[in-house]
């Protein structure tokens, strides 16, 4: 078996300390994501989808249980070592795109490369290339505020790749867009994570989109449910 990108050992979640108002949302989850797999989280609103995104990006750490990311174990990090793990192994892809509005295009596709120090000559051709991929090339100095949702999403999808990723994580990433363009934004994303080798969690709410995963994972009452590989697999 390929080592996992992601495990989660045990792990309950539960918001705010006061016992009498706290919510449990995850109670007893254990997974392991293999390196190249795609898998979908499906799951009502507030069955805990983002929250367990947020728990395998380290941005939140669980009550009990533990999250490893690439083989470490993330609540032991300290807070700048949780940072520098996230943006060596991970790229992120939300709902409302979260670009930066006043830079570029292209700089918006830069950015990880500049916060992690990467050498300028080499962002830049990876910038070019990846806009190309999803046919931006020629918007790369327009402002990103001037483009559509998807184009946007393609943006975005372009970010989180730039470092080569090992694990994609994106929160209903077609959640803002119509129907059609959700679809086209789902399979570059699919085919542009499969291309470079990494890993792809994400959320939906769109049952036809969830099944273009190879496993689809649902959550119910805290409790994470694994399935059968799909069709695609
Ligand atoms: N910071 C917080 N403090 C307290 N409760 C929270 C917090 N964040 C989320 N919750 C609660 O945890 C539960 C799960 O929230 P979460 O955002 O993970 O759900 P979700 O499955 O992503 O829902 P949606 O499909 O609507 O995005 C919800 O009941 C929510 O109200
Ligand atoms: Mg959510």
């Amino acid at each position: 078996m390929k080592k996992p990108v992601l495990e989660f050992q045990n792990i309950s979640m539960q918001y705010g300390a006061d016992p009498s108002q706290s919510r449990q949302v995850l109670s007893g989850v254990s997974f392991q994501l293999e390196a190249g797999r795609h898998v979908s989280l499906v799951g009502r609103s507030g069955s805990g989808k983002s929250t367990l995104l947020h728990l395998a990006a380290g941005i939140l750490i669980p009550t009990t249980g533990s999250v490893h990311l690439a083989g470490q174990e993330i609540s032991s990090l300290k807070e700048q070592q949780r940072t520098d793990l996230r943006s060596r192994y991970l790229g992120l892809v939300f709902q409302f795109f979260h670009l930066l509005p006043h830079l570029s295009v292209g700089e918006n596709v830069a950015l990880p490369g500049w916060v992690a120090g990467a050498p300028k000559t080499e962002t830049s051709s990876r910038v070019k290339e990846l806009l190309s991929r999803v046919a931006l090339a020629d918007r790369a100095d327009d402002p990103v505020g001037k483009l559509s949702g998807g184009e946007m999403q393609r943006v975005a999808i372009c970010r989180a790749l730039l470092l080569r990723p090992k694990l994609v994580l994106a929160d209903e990433p077609t959640g803002s867009l119509d129907d059609a363009t959700g679809g086209q934004i789902m399979d570059l994303l699919l085919e542009m994570t499969e291309a470079e080798g990494g890993s792809l969690l994400y959320v939906t709410h769109s049952r036809q989109l969830a099944q273009a995963a190879d496993h689809v994972w649902e959550l119910h009452d805290g409790q994470l449910r694994t399935s059968e590989p799909t069709a695609g697999e």
